[in-house]
C-alpha cells in the first residue's frame, strides 16, 4: 500500500484551495459588456452567428420593437429593459427633427444620459448587456452614431452585420466595384446635400466625371429632389436600382429604373424607408 504523508496531504489541500480561491476570484473579476450587435437587415437567416451567440450571454436586451418581434424566438422579452431609441428615431422623431431640429437634438442628450446610465450601472454589477441595431451598427446605425459617440471603448464589443448593401447587391446579382468602376460610395441624401439640399452641388458635379456605384440609404422620400439635383450632371438614361425589403425572403423586391423614370416607377411601392437607391453602371 502506498504511504502518503500528512504533509504531503496538507500542501495538496492548501494549494487545492489556493486554486479555487484564485479561480473564484478571476472569475468574479470579470466585467460587465456592452455588446452592439449588427442584427443585418431582415431576419435571423442573415444574422451573423457570432452576433447571435452573443444573445446567450445577455443579461439585459435594449432594442426596438420591430428587432424584438423580427427576432422573438432569440429574444426573452423579461430581459428587455427598453427602446434605446424611443422618441429620437422613427416617423414622429424624423418629423421633429425636420420642423424644431434643437428640440429633437435635446431629447437626443436626454435619451444618451438615460442610455450611459443604465448601461454602466449594469456593467459595475458585471451584467452584460446587448444592443441590437438593424443591418451594420457602422453604418448609419443609430447606436453608435448618437447614443454611444463617447462610450469606453474598454467596455464595449461591436458585432458586425450585414448592412442593407450587401443584401440589396445580392438581390440585383451585380458586382458592385470592378470592371471600370472606381469606387462605391455609401451616403444619404442629408449626408451629401444637407437637410434642405442647399448643399453639395460641387461634390456631384466632380462625381459625375468618374465611373462610380452610388448607394443612398434613407433616399426614396426624398427622390424628387435628388431628381432634380441629378438632372443638372447627369443624363437621363443614368442607371437606378431600389431594392426594397432586401434581405426578406417573402417581401423582396427591385424596382430597376433611371434619372428620367424614377419618379414615375417609384408610384408602383408605397413603401418610404426601407428600400435603398443604388446609382450607376453596376445596376444598369
Ligand atoms: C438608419 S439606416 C440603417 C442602415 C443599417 N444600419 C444598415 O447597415 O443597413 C435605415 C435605412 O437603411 C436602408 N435599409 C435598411 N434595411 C433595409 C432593407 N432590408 N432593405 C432595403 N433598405 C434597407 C433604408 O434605406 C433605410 O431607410
Amino acid at each position: 500500500m502506498i504511504k502518503i504523508s500528512r504533509y504531503f496531504v496538507k500542501v495538496s489541500a492548501i494549494l487545492f484551495l489556493m486554486v479555487c480561491f484564485g479561480l473564484s476570484f478571476c472569475y468574479g473579476a470579470e466585467e460587465g459588456r456592452l455588446y452592439v450587435i449588427g442584427m443585418g437587415p431582415s431576419g435571423a437567416d442573415l444574422t451573423a452567428p457570432r452576433g447571435l451567440a452573443a444573445f446567450e450571454k445577455a443579461d439585459i436586451f435594449l432594442c426596438p420593437p420591430y428587432i424584438q418581434k423580427n427576432f422573438a424566438q432569440y429574444i426573452d422579452p423579461g430581459k428587455v429593459a427598453f427602446d434605446p431609441w424611443e422618441g429620437i428615431h422613427g416617423k414622429e422623431a424624423c418629423q421633429l427633427r425636420k420642423t424644431d431640429y434643437g428640440k429633437w437634438l435635446q431629447k437626443v442628450e436626454k435619451r444618451k444620459k438615460k442610455v450611459f446610465n443604465f448601461v454602466m450601472d449594469a456593467i459595475h454589477k458585471k451584467k452584460t448587456v446587448v444592443m441590437l441595431d438593424s443591418g451594420d451598427p457602422c453604418v448609419y446605425g443609430p447606436s453608435l452614431y448618437w447614443l454611444l459617440k463617447d462610450f469606453n471603448h474598454r467596455y464595449l464589443e461591436v458585432i458586425p452585420g450585414i448592412s442593407a448593401f450587401n443584401a440589396a447587391s445580392a438581390a440585383l446579382k451585380r458586382a458592385m466595384i470592378g470592371e471600370g468602376i472606381n469606387f462605391v460610395m455609401l451616403t444619404a441624401p442629408h449626408s451629401m446635400f444637407g437637410r434642405s439640399f442647399e448643399k453639395g452641388d460641387g461634390l456631384l458635379k466632380d462625381l459625375s466625371k468618374y465611373n462610380v456605384t452610388m448607394v443612398f440609404y434613407m433616399a426614396i422620400s426624398s427622390m424628387d429632389k435628388l431628381v432634380e439635383k441629378f438632372g443638372k450632371y447627369y443624363p437621363t438614361d443614368l442607371p437606378m436600382a431600389i431594392v426594397y425589403y432586401a434581405g426578406y425572403s417573402d417581401k423582396q423586391m427591385v424596382l430597376k429604373t433611371s434619372l428620367g423614370t424614377v419618379l414615375d416607377d417609384l408610384k408602383k411601392c408605397d413603401e418610404k424607408w426601407l428600400g435603398l437607391l443604388i446609382i450607376g453602371n453596376a445596376v444598369k
